[in-house]
């Protein structure tokens, strides 16, 4: 295992030692959730006839949700912890059209991989490596959508300014803000047709400061709709997405 996958997992391990399975059940954190899903479904087609791929899922609390609008969602992640966690909500959910293993690749074919705040945690030569390996595992037509902290995030700035020690806490030692477009580079060279948009402005720091507080939540959403139709706080949105469609 390479050390940037050890020190992945020592964090992660502890993180899901309990910490993210409360932070994760707080009501705006489920909100933005249930947000993310709703968005996920709208952009990729993702339906009643769809197999998902999950990349890096972790305690898989957006998968969980996405279950009930598709066919199959299956999850892998580096954690242990993160999988026994999403075997079990699933198992006391009672949903049976989802699955959940241990590791850092998967094997099938898939009509919409996701990879929800995860490409940011690749070290770069496996990052520029995975648009190979989605090419083999969408199905032709098939859809891929991340969603990933912003190089140029205002959020960013403000937050390493004002809170340095809880941006560090939340923080892996090896993640890192990504750019936007030459990201997308990446995709549109293994050839896949690639867009990015902006996910998000304020919202989304908001829910993870301020956990409890599913209002300001809903309220924070709504502006960052308005805020992202201009151009300029669109640059410095927080989080992008990739949606990259495989050919037919
Ligand atoms: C920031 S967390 C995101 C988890 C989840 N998608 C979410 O939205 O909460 C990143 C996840 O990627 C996993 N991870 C990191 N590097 C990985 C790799 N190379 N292969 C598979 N999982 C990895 C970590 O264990 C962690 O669960």
């Amino acid at each position: 295992m390479s050390s940037v996958l050890e020190r992945e997992l020592e964090y992660h391990e502890k993180l899901y030692a309990g910490f993210a399975q409360r932070h994760f059940a707080r009501p705006a954190v489920r909100a933005l959730r249930r947000h993310m899903v709703q968005r996920i479904r709208n952009v990729t087609g993702a339906g009643p006839g769809s197999r998902v791929l999950s990349l890096g899922c972790g305690i898989a609390d957006t998968e969980l949700l996405l279950t009930q609008h598709v066919a199959e969602v299956v999850g892998v992640d580096l954690s242990p912890a993160a999988i026994r966690q999403a075997r079990a909500d699933a198992g006391k959910l009672g949903i049976r059209n989802a699955r959940f293993e241990e590791g850092v690749t998967a094997e099938g074919r898939y009509d919409v991989v996701i990879a929800i705040f995860f490409l940011h945690h690749l070290p770069d030569e496996e990052l520029a490596a995975l648009p190979a390996r989605l090419i083999q595992l969408l199905s032709p037509g098939g859809v891929f959508y991340s969603l990933d902290p912003s190089r140029y995030r205002l959020s960013g700035a403000v937050g390493r300014l004002l809170i340095p020690n809880l941006m560090r806490k939340y923080q892996t030692p090896d993640e890192r803000e990504l750019a936007p477009e030459p990201t997308a580079t990446l995709f549109r060279r293994a050839g896949l047709d690639t867009r990015v948009e902006m996910y998000d402005f304020g919202s989304s720091p908001l829910a993870g400061l301020f956990p409890g507080w599913a209002g300001g939540y809903r309220l924070a959403r709504r502006l960052d709709d308005l805020l992202l139709k201009v151009p300029a706080l669109r640059q410095r949105g927080s989080n992008f997405e990739l949606i990259a469609r495989a050919a037919v």
